[in-house]
């Protein structure tokens, strides 16, 4: 990949997602589209952009590039004192502040394969134990790439993504069947996965608004323009009371942007202004 196909895939993969590629990351572009290119038998990348950008399949390939460009790392219960700060801090209150409508809305923004939403299902259902018959609990995940949701939406995961679960966790909410565990259904009927491409925030708009947003891990890829758009979206649809939870390694320092910092080390939390 040269250094001016590098800079048009990543200015239509911006204009498109959000996503910002670094100088420093052309080679994870073009390890990752190299197969792409061979599997069309393009011969080199000019012609893959002109595939992309132009003529009847765009849509298509879009979809399929950010199957493969996009870094859908996660876990069940990652970065764990701010899920805790979460369950013991955030939910009581918000159970309390809520109890004539019992009804709860959380977004998972960048879902992944659905360890994040499900995690707090599973945060949910121990806090609100045998009452939650009686609230209307909805948690939506959502995510630019297909192939993901796909697998949140199969709730169905291997030995090696439940090895953070502790075991108690495991066997209560999980049924292993061969080499796979299985989500309580219970749980995975509290939670749904839609597509969404946070840069479009119309699209977001038919979601509503919610209780608790998380968009963890998915900040350090936009540059400062694209994150302050998905924050002040955020705040559009975030309740007044509402919570916003970004990454450990993320912060809306420098984005002039209307929420709060919670002074709680770890929380990594949000209210609005
Ligand atoms: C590293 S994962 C984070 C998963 C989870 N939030 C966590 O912290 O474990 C980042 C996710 O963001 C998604 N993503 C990247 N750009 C996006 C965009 N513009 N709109 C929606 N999702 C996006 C990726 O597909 C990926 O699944």
């Amino acid at each position: 990949m040269s250094d001016s196909q590098f800079d048009q895939l990543r200015k239509v993969i911006y204009q498109r997602a959000g996503i910002h590629f670094l100088d420093s990351k052309k080679y994870v572009l073009e390890s990752r589209l190299s197969r792409r290119v061979e599997e069309l038998e393009f011969e080199n990348f000019d012609q893959y952009i002109m595939y992309l950008t132009t003529g009847p399949y765009q849509m298509d390939e879009f979809q399929e590039m950010f199957n493969r460009i996009t870094i859908n790392e996660t876990s069940f219960f990652r970065n764990e004192p701010q899920l805790l700060y979460f369950e013991q801090q955030v939910l009581p209150k918000l159970i309390e502040a809520r109890q004539k409508t019992k009804t709860l809305r959380i977004w998972s923004s960048a879902a992944s394969s659905g360890e994040e939403a499900y995690t707090l299902a599973i945060q949910l259902h121990r806090s609100l134990g045998i009452r939650a018959m009686d609230w209307k609990i909805e948690i939506l995940g959502t995510d630019i790439s297909e192939k993901v949701l796909l697998q949140a939406q199969e709730a169905k995961y291997p030995h090696y993504a439940v090895r953070t679960l502790s075991p108690m966790v495991l066997q209560k909410y999980f049924k292993q069947e061969g080499s796979f565990y299985h989500l309580d259904p219970s749980l995975k009927t509290m939670c749904r996965f839609e597509k969404l491409n946070l840069k479009d925030r119309i699209s977001a708009r038919r979601f509503g608004t919610f209780d608790v947003i998380f968009c963890r891990n998915v900040l350090i890829y936009f540059d400062d323009e694209m994150r302050k758009g998905v924050i002040n979206m955020f705040h559009d649809q975030l309740a007044k009371d509402g919570t916003l939870f970004i990454g450990h390694s993320e912060s809306l320092r420098n984005l002039n942007v209307k929420f709060e910092q919670i002074a709680a080390p770890q929380a990594f939390a949000y209210t609005k202004l």
